[in-house]
Order: structure tokens, then sequence, then C-alpha cells
């Protein structure tokens, strides 16, 4: 009897592997962190390698926690960190370089080649301004830099992919025949797909100069796109679904329709509002992207809020500072303290993502005094998450015309109460946390299950969403408005600092 999806999440600091059951309950779960290569400064790597190693042991892990076996599996599914990228050897299966990671910024000369002074360029088509977060410019710099790529790559030797790509080709066999896929909302997060035909632009292709023999083969976010055949633990259970990490949470959390929306935080922040069946073209700092696609179904859309930097600036404070030895200690420390002693953090370290897109800024600490302590570093670190989102939401409320009303919410930092009160009191609106924080993953397996039967329909699965905890605003409306207009001045401080 297969009572149970697996679903395999690679994001950006670990891989995991998440067995469901029916209800969409969490059965047991495996991880392993990958190590952060940091090359130089802006640089950010994984290595490929070591992700595909991660991912076969996790699944062992999961499965043995479980105490079940493949038999009792009925579909696999994949989300992943987005935009991260890998460039591989069809032949021999061996990366030509690291993973290039969505964080990471060395590509904004290129950036600036394409874009000729107008980075919204190709906006229109594919719904993203020209920046280095995106795969493209990636592939383009392992082809421009790494010694024989572009002679493999004009050869047809060698294959692109973001991590979900990377994961589906290896788990079914790899070069014996792997599958090179991935699916609509990844490919939406490189700059090549034309959102309105789901097909790569070859005239964009070109002006990156990838070969279009690099590329997966786009296909939808629920359907069977090959069996395993490489990991003997889960040998032909059929993989079934594929969304990014954003879109997936988006689905766990049952935001099936238009109007519905989710915060994750993770690493980075991203917000996603769903616009159903239509294109919306941000006028307010936001992407168009693809919300989900089910088989030969109609694709849905969205916009996004990304934010770069949110959870990795406690883990920054943890392991470059050692201002605390735990991220839960952020919360203690911050906790010390009444207020933040008037201290801003904004965290550049990427640049500005939504709703500024600024590449030329860098992270800065404002307002200190002889008065502050770590105590309110702890504070403005945690609070520069609340402040972020705040203006994601700001563009969301002035892009679709109407207020949200309540933000649903999901990921690690949600866990920190005081942090969610804050959040709430900044927005002004009620701040709501469901049962099943692990929606990224759960998003994931109701694509595969669907796909398979395991879920009748998208109400057979969203019927599973129960609500944990809300928390309501109760912040004066002169103190939000003085702590956004702080914020916002903090804000201008990181500009132009990229000399
Ligand atoms: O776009 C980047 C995003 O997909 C990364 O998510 O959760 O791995 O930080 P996460």
């Amino acid at each position: 009897m297969t009572d149970h999806v697996i679903a395999i999440d690679q994001g950006t600091t670990s891989t995991r592997a998440i067995v469901f059951d029916r209800t969409g309950s969490v059965v047991s779960v495996g991880q392993l962190e990958h190590r952060q290569i940091f090359p130089k400064a802006g640089w950010v790597e994984h290595d490929a390698r070591e992700i595909w190693n991660n991912t076969r042991e996790v699944i062992g892990q999961a499965l043995s926690k479980a105490d079940i076996t493949r038999h009792s599996i009925a579909a696999v599914g994949i989300t992943n960190q987005r935009e991260t990228t890998v460039v591989w050897d069809r032949t021999t299966g061996e990366p030509v370089y690291h993973a290039i990671v969505w964080q990471d910024t060395r590509t904004q000369s290129i950036v600036e080649r394409l874009a000729d002074g107008d980075t919204d360029r190709y906006k229109e088509i594919v719904g993203l301004p020209l920046a280095t977060y995106f795969s493209g410019t990636k592939v383009a710099w392992i082809l421009e830099n790494v010694e024989g790529a572009r002679a493999k790559a004009d050869a047809g030797e060698l294959m692109f992919g973001t991590t979900d790509t990377w994961v589906l080709w290896n788990l079914t066999g790899g070069v014996d025949g792997g599958v090179h896929a991935t699916d609509v909302t990844n490919a939406s997060r490189t700059l090549f797909m034309d959102l309105k035909t789901l097909q790569w632009r070859d005239d964009i292709l070109e002006a990156f100069g990838v070969p279009r023999s690099m590329m997966p083969e786009i296909r939808s976010s629920s359907e069977v796109y090959g069996k395993v055949r490489s990991s003997s633990l889960l040998r032909e259970v059929p993989v079934a679904g594929i969304l990014g990490d954003q879109q997936a949470a988006t689905f766990g959390q049952a935001a099936f329709e238009k109007g519905m929306s989710k915060n994750t935080y993770g690493t980075g922040n991203f917000l996603i509002f769903n616009t159903g069946e239509e294109i919306v073209h941000s006028k307010n700092g936001l992407l168009t992207t693809l919300a989900y696609q089910l088989g030969d179904g109609k694709p849905h859309y969205a916009l996004e809020g990304s934010i770069a930097v949110t959870g990795s600036l406690v883990q920054w404070l943890r392991d470059n500072i050692g201002m605390i030895s735990t991220a839960a200690e952020i919360q203690t420390l911050a906790e010390s303290v009444e207020d933040n002693g008037g201290v801003y953090f904004v965290p550049a370290f990427s640049g500005l993502f939504a709703p500024y897109w600024r590449p030329d800024a860098r992270g800065a600490i404002v307002g200190l005094t002889r008065f502050v302590n770590k105590g309110h570093i702890a504070r403005a670190a945690l609070e520069a998450t609340a402040f972020q989102t705040a203006e994601v939401i700001e563009a969301v409320n002035a892009d679709s015309g109407v207020k949200l009303l309540e933000l649903k919410v999901d990921g690690g930092m949600v866990a920190n109460d005081a942090l969610m009160q804050f959040q709430a009191d900044i927005l002004g609106v009620t701040v709501v946390r469901p049962v099943v924080a692990e929606t990224t993953a759960l998003g994931a397996a109701y694509a595969a299950g669907l796909a398979v039967g395991f879920w009748k329909d998208l109400a057979d699965a969203g019927r599973n969403w129960q609500e944990d905890r809300r928390w309501e605003p109760a912040m004066s409306d002169e103190d939000r408005a003085r702590a956004m207009r702080m914020w916002k001045k903090a804000v201008t401080k990181t500009f132009d600092w990229v000399d």
C-alpha cells in the first residue's frame, strides 16, 4: 500500500528528505548541510557533487526513520533553492565548476554589458530585470570563464540546470539516460523563459551566448518526469512534482487561488502573491513569476517580493562575527533590551533585491551611539527582516490596488514569536502561522501526489491546511509610521557603495 509521498528539499544551506502521509503530516525527516564556499567577496558557491551525495543520504535517513521502504512511497517531489546554477558534462556527469548560488554577485559586469543601460530590457517577456540574482548571467559567466567550457558547450557536451534539474537528472539515471528537465517555476527564474509561451527564447539565449543544446526541457510542475533509477532505495518510484522552493511553499500553504499569498522566512524572505491566470507586471519592484502549472492545465502566475538576506543575517552574526554561538541566542539577546536603541541594520550583502534592485548597495548599521550594546544590534538584525517584508508588502498593495489583510507565514524564523509580533505591528496586519511549518516540502509533496492520484485534487490537498497561531498588530499608527520612516532613511545610506 503506497501510503506516503517523499519530498526532496534541496535548499541553500541544506538538503532534506521529508516523508509525508496522506493528511500532509510529517512522518520523518532526513537532513544534511552542505558547505558554503566563499572564494571572494560577493562570490557564493556550492559543490554540486556534495549536494547529490547528500540527497542520496538524506533519502536513506528519512526512509529508515519512518521505517518504510520504497514500496510504500507513491511518488517523489522535488523542491529547490532557485536560480543556483549547475553546468555539467553530459558524458561524465561531472560539474565543470561549482554551483554558483543565487546570492552570488560576481556577474554584475555581465549584467551591465547585457543591459546596455536598460536593466528592464527583457522584463516584459520574462518578468525579471537583468540582475545577478537569476541563473542566466551565471551560466554566461561559467561559459566565459571556465577553461574549455565554451568549446564543450558549442559541441553540445554540456548541460545546464538549476538544482531541481541536477537532482532529477541524477535520480533518473544520470549518464545512463537521466531526464534533463525542469519545471515552469524554476524556468521562470533564469531570464530565458517567455512567460506566455513557457518556452526558452532563442533570441535571449543567443544574447547571453548560451547554446540551446544545454537547456533542459520545460515541463509542468506536476506530472511524471521519469522513474528513479540510481538510488536503490527509491528504485522505480515516479518523480512526479517539481516546484521552486518559494512556489512550493505557496502551494504548501494552499494559496492556490488568485489573491492568496504567503511569506517565507528562510535564508532570505520571499513573498508570493498569486495572480491566477493573469500575468501582472509590477510597477513597484516586484518580479513576475510562475506560481505553478499542473500537467497540461493552465499556468498560474504570481508577483514576488524577493529579499536576499534575512535568516542569513543571523547566521552571519554567528559565523562571521561570533556575536552569538547559536542562531536561537539572537532572540534572548534581542530581548535583553527594550527597543532597538535607535539602531537600524540594513543587510544589503548581495546588494538590495525587492523593491529596490540596487546592486550597488552594501550593508550598513546606522544610528550608533555610545549607548548601543549588542542587544540593540541583535534586535536591529531581527527587525530588519520585518522592515524589509513591510516594504515588499507596500509594493504588493500598490501593484494590486488592494490592501493585504492577512499574511500567511512559514519558514525557520516564524518560530520566533517576538519577531512575528513585531512583523504584525510593523505591517498593521494579522500574521498567521500554519500547523505544518514545513510548507516548502509539503508543496512539492502535493505536486507529486496530485500527479499520481495520491491526492485527488487541489481541494483534497488544501483541506489539510490548519492554523497554528495568529498575531494581531498592537503598535500605534504613529509609532509604525516613524519606524518605517527611519528604516527607509537607513536604506538610503547603503546606496552607491560600490566604487
Ligand atoms: O530564490 C532563492 C530561494 O529560492 C532560496 O530559498 O529557502 O533556500 O533560502 P532558501
